[in-house]
């Protein structure tokens, strides 16, 4: 295995990158259980930074005044158990990450590369301190790009659609692919040594099956930890 951490050689980094509602988080939270690693969430660092410029009454549009206030805001991102944490100058956005204004202006904010700097470093640094899963866009591509274990999953769009809207949310999902895989800085793209996973017809647990199965065959010593039913 190669290690992605020169300090510690056993530490590792699991890359899970895909389109919208693909299950990507769903699924990177339930391999963190079955694995007992902590399961980070890129997109949410995006969003927390979104909802701040929306807060700050800033045009998302404005590309220079949302790079001004990357340097007057402090983002704290760290873990609780087996979840990642985010706040901005130390409030928590909560289920206002996942509101449709910051679902409509998330692929703006993240297509800027001052944006994607400041939070790729945050997102490195927890390798630092443990070994993780992380789910994002640019995963496997950018921000671990050395790491052996990377999945990229997928589903078909009304069967994304329809698990955006079963869950209450509005979210123009095919609007925001269009940009996220088609911006200059970090697109969404299948990383080199990425498997596809097409969780269209699986159950969740098939699907946590199937990507584990994936794991081990890129070499993943996996141990899993009994898993406890809430
Ligand atoms: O995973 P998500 O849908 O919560 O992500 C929200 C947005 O954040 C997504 O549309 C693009 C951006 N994002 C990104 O650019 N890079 C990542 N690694 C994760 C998310």
């Amino acid at each position: 295995m190669s290690p992605n951490h020169p300090a510690h050689p056993s530490r590792f980094a699991i890359a899970i990158d895909g389109p919208a509602a693909s299950g990507k988080s769903t699924l990177a939270r339930e391999i963190a259980k079955r694995l007992g690693l902590v399961m980070i969430n890129s997109g949410a660092m995006y969003r927390a930074v979104t909802w701040k410029v929306l807060q700050q009454n800033i045009d998302p549009a404005d590309t220079a005044a949302v790079i001004a206030l990357l340097d007057r805001i402090h983002i704290h991102c760290g873990e609780t158990g087996m979840t990642s944490t985010c706040t901005i100058d130390g409030a928590d956005p909560g289920d206002e990450l996942r509101s449709e204004v910051v679902n409509a202006n998330v692929s703006a904010i993240s297509a800027i590369p001052e944006v994607r700097d400041l939070l790729v470093k945050l997102q490195r640094n927890y390798l630092d301190h443990t070994s993780i899963i992380m789910e994002g866009r640019d995963i496997g591509s950018v921000v671990f790009p050395e790491t052996p274990f990377k999945i990229y999953i997928d589903a078909h769009e009304d069967v994304r659609a329809s698990r955006r809207s079963d869950a209450g949310e509005v979210d123009s999902i095919a609007a925001r692919d269009a940009a996220d895989s088609e911006r200059v800085t970090a697109p969404l793209i299948v990383a080199e040594g990425a498997v596809v996973l097409d969780t269209s017809h699986h159950t969740i647990e098939s699907a946590v099956d199937a990507a584990i199965e994936i794991l081990k065959q890129q070499g993943l010593p996996v141990q899993e930890t009994p898993s406890i039913v809430p």
